[in-house]
């Protein structure tokens, strides 16, 4: 594999990791306010992202290449509202948006096939990502300040993150 390509990989793999540590802080934040349903969905985010780098990880060893590790931020762990929490989330979902997105250009330029082939699945998955993000962070702004509605998101949220575990857990069998 071209040398440029291996340290984008492991690259995206750090930011994976990172990503996977941000969410698992958003979740602390979320249970330390007593929204439960939020929390799930960032403890599930935390495992999502955990088996992003995994892809990535097993895709280099397949490959004959070195996997290196870098040291990880401190993540944001407080946070004004809610809200403030899943706008943090979706700017970290453009950024890796972004990072695949060059990925697969670089991989594009030398004719690395096999890594564009591997990286579409990155690329439907931001998708999805940033899908969610939008939606909630739009659910999170109407509610406002208002306890009774953000309550209600907490629960729409909560339930989200129930059925998306329950489909996982499907596929897995
Ligand atoms: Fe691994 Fe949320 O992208």
């Amino acid at each position: 594999m071209d040398s440029t390509i291996e340290n984008a990989i492991n690259q995206q793999i750090h930011q994976e990791l990172t990503a996977s540590h941000g969410y698992l802080a958003m979740c602390a934040y979320f249970e330390s306010v007593n929204l439960k349903g939020m929390a799930r969905w960032m403890r599930k985010q935390a495992g999502e992202e955990r088996n992003h780098a995994m892809r990535l990880f097993n895709y280099l060893l397949d490959r004959g290449c070195r996997v290196r590790f870098e040291g990880i931020d401190v993540p944001p762990f407080d946070f004004a509202s809610p809200l403030e929490a899943f706008e943090a989330a979706y700017e970290s979902e453009k950024k890796n948006t972004r990072s695949i997105h060059e990925l697969f250009a670089l991989a594009r330029k030398v004719d690395d096939y096999a890594t564009m082939v591997h990286l579409q699945w990155f690329i439907t998955e931001q998708v999805e990502e940033e899908k969610w993000c939008q939606e909630y962070v739009g659910l999170l702004k109407m509610a406002g300040s208002e306890p009774s509605a953000v309550l209600f998101v907490d629960r729409q949220i909560g339930e989200a993150a129930a059925v998306e575990e329950a489909r996982e857990a499907e596929l897995a069998t």
